[in-house]
């Protein structure tokens, strides 16, 4: 099968400029903007959406290797290489869409999803961007690609380049990413710097590193990225056949993925694969609230930068590269940008974790988020909200242990209110290797916590 003709240019998102090439730094010629992918094809009257939609899901049963892929799947609205070949694949996508009753009674809101991204091969939802770049990285002949990242793009960036036959650069703040993600980036053999600065200032030395030297930025400056990105929408509403969310609640670090959503959903708008939009609201952390004060003070005109310190290391970032676009899909879908404490982020993690579900730090401000946008009457317990999981429990585990063993906020400001969270903590306990001592732990949980989540009357 081959894949359809590439048609698409790049088009810079200040002064509008089409170009069919883009410089190494993704930036526009003229006025120094970001780009992102533009194809008139996807606008074209032979899209029928009906036949769109059936078509991606035929393709569900088909085994050939793009329809393997739950990006590729989609690939009518994303660029395509000029031949299969130059695919670098690795099945991303195909993520699922979980219930989360516990977090539904939590919030009052009674049909609430988790669209879980940490369910991809890395276990983040950079898999779906990494694809498409990695691939047209392969395409351009690169030898080496080469990213800044709070982790994630890291271990994907690394994976999807082994798999594509290229050597990958990897610049991360020392001492600030989890060395589950580290660990990731070394075991898929990527030349691995621990920079002594913070993400904002990895990602500024390696634009001006694409300038001097011959490597290919798979940051999420690069378009292709967010492309591939675009398919998590697309995959969520075919789950959802069709019946558009009232809400989408994300995330917010470098603000690539809220563009890459939202790009999406005016897109399906335009195709009419979908009849409205629903609101697209994006969450950061407190400590790292760049947009929501860009939003407030500057009016989403000037984006305010901010010193970044948070737990969630993965949206510890301050100066968020794609900030103009994610105001841009904010304004368009009316969605809201809210910020959430330390202690809001960690007990939304537990409960998350409680729902046999789990996700890394960093996506559960959505649950935090969602719970602060209820009380402001801005969501409806009768409305229906997805919250984006970004990154899979593993992805932090110190955060985890730390949590669960009461270390998490010792020593820090915020740990008279964490004491509130001790119902959700769940330690382990080392015990004498008998039966008695086994049972009396049974016995004392049992009366200690009878109204635990979970507790259902002994079959
Ligand atoms: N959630 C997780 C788990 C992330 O890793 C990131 C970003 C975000 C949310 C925020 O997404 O940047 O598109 O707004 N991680 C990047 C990295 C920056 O380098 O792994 P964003």
């Amino acid at each position: 099968m081959s894949p359809p003709k590439a048609g698409f240019s790049f088009r810079c998102i200040g002064c509008c400029l089409l170009s069919a090439t883009a410089a190494r730094d993704f930036r526009c010629a003229q006025c120094n903007n970001l780009l992102e992918i533009t194809d008139p094809s996807w606008k074209l009257s032979s899209l029928n959406a009906t036949a769109l939609k059936s078509m991606w899901r035929e393709r569900r049963s088909s085994n050939a290797t793009l329809d393997l892929s739950g990006v590729w799947r989609f690939r009518e609205l994303l660029p395509v290489p000029d031949s299969v070949q130059q695919v670098v694949t690795l099945r991303e996508g195909n993520t699922p869409l979980y219930e989360l009753p516990l977090s539904s009674r939590i919030t009052g809101v009674s049909r609430l999803y988790g669209k879980h991204q940490g369910m991809n091969p890395t276990g983040s939802f950079k898999d779906a961007g990494m694809t498409v770049a990695a691939t047209f990285a392969r395409q351009a002949g690169y030898r080496w690609v080469a990213c800044a990242s709070t982790g994630n793009t890291s271990a994907s960036m690394a994976a999807y380049a082994a798999r594509g036959g290229m050597r990958s650069l990897v610049l991360v703040p020392e001492g600030k990413i989890s060395w589950s993600k580290l660990s990731q980036a070394l075991d898929y053999g990527a030349l691995t710097c621990q920079l002594r600065t913070d993400f904002d200032g990895c990602l500024r030395l390696l634009q001006e590193l694409v300038r001097r030297a011959p490597v290919y930025q798979l940051n999420s400056i690069n378009p292709f990225r967010l492309e591939g990105q675009k398919t998590l929408a697309l995959e969520l509403l075919e789950q959802l056949d069709w019946q558009p969310p009232d809400h989408i609640v994300l995330p917010g670090g470098n603000l690539g993925n809220s563009s890459a959503i939202g790009k999406a959903l005016l897109e399906m708008l335009d195709i009419g694969l979908i009849s409205h939009l629903p609101k697209l609201s994006v969450i950061q952390a407190e400590g790292a609230n760049s947009l929501v004060r860009t939003l407030r003070e500057a009016e989403g005109k000037r984006l305010i930068s901010v010193p970044a310190e948070t737990r969630a290391t993965a949206i510890r970032i301050g100066n968020p590269a794609s900030w103009e676009k994610a105001v841009k899909v904010i304004q368009a879908t009316g969605g809201a940008c809210e910020q959430v404490s330390e202690v809001e982020i960690a007990q939304a993690k537990a409960e998350i974790g409680a729902e046999g579900v789990g996700c890394e730090p960093a996506s559960a401000v959505t649950l935090a988020g969602l719970k602060k946008l209820v009380r402001q009457g801005f969501v409806k317990p009768d409305e229906t909200v997805v919250l984006v999981l970004t990154g899979n429990l593993l992805k932090d585990p110190d955060f985890t242990m730390e949590f669960h063993r009461g270390d998490l906020f010792r020593g820090t400001p915020h740990e008279r209110a964490a004491d509130s969270l001790k119902a959700l903590r769940h330690p382990p306990i080392v015990l004498d290797a008998t039966l008695d001592a086994v049972i009396q732990t049974l016995e004392r949980a049992e009366k200690s916590d009878p109204a635990h989540p979970n507790a259902k009357p002994n079959a």
